[in-house]
């Protein structure tokens, strides 16, 4: 049976994840598209390290890239190392030597997808990315197809499975930020520079890329509000939990009269919500459309197999039309799912705009007319106060203090906690329609 041969830039997690796949779902595969797929070349930086799946010995590991845009034989290039300068020129190379893309690399999508969809568009090739956001979550491939016919009005996403364990272990075992982070980079969930998780930045890169099928616009990263989880204490989460909500690091992006408002933040979600429900190293997302309504997709973001699952159903998709005659021809993917159209920059909400309710704690003196002094400046700054809530603590030289607002600006609270008010430590915490997050 006629095979169509894979290129494989990187052979660890997710390279050998979908090489494991491949073995162990060989016959299934065949079935489903009438052929073989074969990994003929493997791309890595060091060839003695042990591999700890073995695609064969067909398989040829080299460290040399240009084989896998130079080799005839070759159908898709599959990119699953990571970075951004080799992955760009890797991608680029392989689309105009006229070979179908699988990447897995959010990060390179969000800072210069346009650029290669572009390429992508001129060769009249694929450029797909499912495992791209939330792992084996089909989210791109819902977006792209299943809610074509949707305007999207909201999309929530827990997008960082390293993220979600933290908070989860912060809420189920009262652990402090720093011992959670611990136990996931010895568990393998966060790596030993755990920057990109905890700082909320890998979310951002997937809500770009996600915002892009669910709106039909680009959202600059470099304009996306973006807040980590570092300051998040266990005594938010316990006020969290006393005021009904929990704490997760969410994407969150929305149409508002035309305009995009998006943004990565900690966010308090009411406890009876699916999404407050998600724990450990799990992802969801769960998109509104004006249509369908809300629909929750949920399950494992990352790790070797489900990745390799998401990485295997794009090859799928390009396989089963490749080489067949009259079916390639007329094969045109729609990488970008607005008929590969360059997007039109997003009309941003300025963040500053937004609205929403928030969650207030300062650390006061314990003194009378505290509460009372910034009850008053919140009112000076247009916030209107929902609850408030004093805990007292003889032994302890501040006490915190915790407000929950009605829907206030997001200016009007910046300015209202600004580092000049007289508090001697300030957090809060906002909400995108009924869902909070956090500034600080
Ligand atoms: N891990 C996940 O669960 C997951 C989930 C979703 C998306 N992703 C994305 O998938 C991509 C790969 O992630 P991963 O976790 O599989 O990474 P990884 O385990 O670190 O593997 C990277 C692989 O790429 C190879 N490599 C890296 N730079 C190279 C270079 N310049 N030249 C040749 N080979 C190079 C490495 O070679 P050596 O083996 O010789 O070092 C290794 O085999 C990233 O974009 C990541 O964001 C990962």
């Amino acid at each position: 049976m006629e095979s169509v041969k894979l290129g494989l830039a990187g052979f660890g997690t997710v390279g050998s994840g979908l090489a494991a796949i491949l073995e162990e779902n060989g016959d299934w595969i065949e079935r489903r598209i009438g052929r073989k797929l074969e990994i003929r070349t493997a791309v890595v930086r060091d060839l003695n390290k042990a591999r700890a799946v073995n695609p064969g010995p067909d398989t040829e590991f080299t460290t040399d890239m240009t084989r896998l845009t130079t080799d005839p034989e070759i159908d898709i290039v599959v990119e699953c190392m990571g970075g951004l300068e080799t992955a760009y020129d890797l991608i680029r190379t392989a689309l105009e030597a006229g070979k179908h893309v699988v990447t897995a690399n959010k990060h390179l999508l969000a800072e210069r997808g346009p650029e290669l969809f572009s390429i992508a568009r001129k060769s009249g090739k694929g450029l797909y990315y499912e495992a791209s956001c939330a792992g084996g979550i089909p989210i791109v491939e819902t977006l792209k197809s299943s809610l074509a016919g949707d305007r999207v009005l909201e999309m929530l996403g827990i997008l960082n499975g390293t993220a979600n364990y933290i908070l989860s272990e912060m809420t189920t075992k009262g652990m402090d930020f720093g011992t959670a982070l611990a136990l996931a980079q010895d568990l393998g969930y966060a790596e030993a520079d755990p920057t990109f998780d905890i700082e909320g930045f890998d979310t951002a890169h997937k809500l770009c890329v996600l915002s892009r099928l669910a709106f039909g616009v680009d959202y600059p990263l470099d304009r996306l509000p973006i807040q980590g989880i570092t300051s998040v204490t266990p005594l938010d989460i316990q006020f969290a939990r006393e005021f009904g909500y929990r704490v997760k690091l969410l994407a969150h992006a929305r149409s508002v009269e035309g305009r995009i408002e998006a943004g990565v933040h900690p966010a308090l979600v009411p406890y009876t919500y699916l999404l407050a429900r998600v724990g450990g190293n799990y992802n969801a997302v769960r998109v509104v459309g004006n249509a369908v309504g809300p629909v929750m997709l949920h399950g494992q973001g990352a790790g070797d197999k489900p990745t390799g699952s998401a990485v295997l159903a794009d090859i799928l998709d390009i396989a089963k039309h490749m080489n067949r005659p009259g079916c390639e021809e007329a094969y045109r993917p729609d990488n970008t799912g607005f008929g590969n159209a360059d997007l039109p920059e997003a009309d941003i909400l300025p963040p500053e705009e937004a609205r929403s309710k928030y969650y207030f704690r300062f650390t006061v003196a314990d003194r009378p007319g505290v509460m009372a002094a910034i009850a008053k400046s919140m009112a000076d700054h247009s916030i209107s106060i929902a609850q408030a809530v004093q805990k007292t603590d003889e032994d302890s030289e501040g006490v915190p203090v915790v407000f929950i607002s009605h829907e206030s600006r997001a200016k009007d609270v910046t300015d209202c906690i600004e580092p000049s008010t007289p508090w001697t430590s300030r957090f809060c915490l906002a909400s995108a329609s009924e869902f909070f997050k956090v500034s600080t």
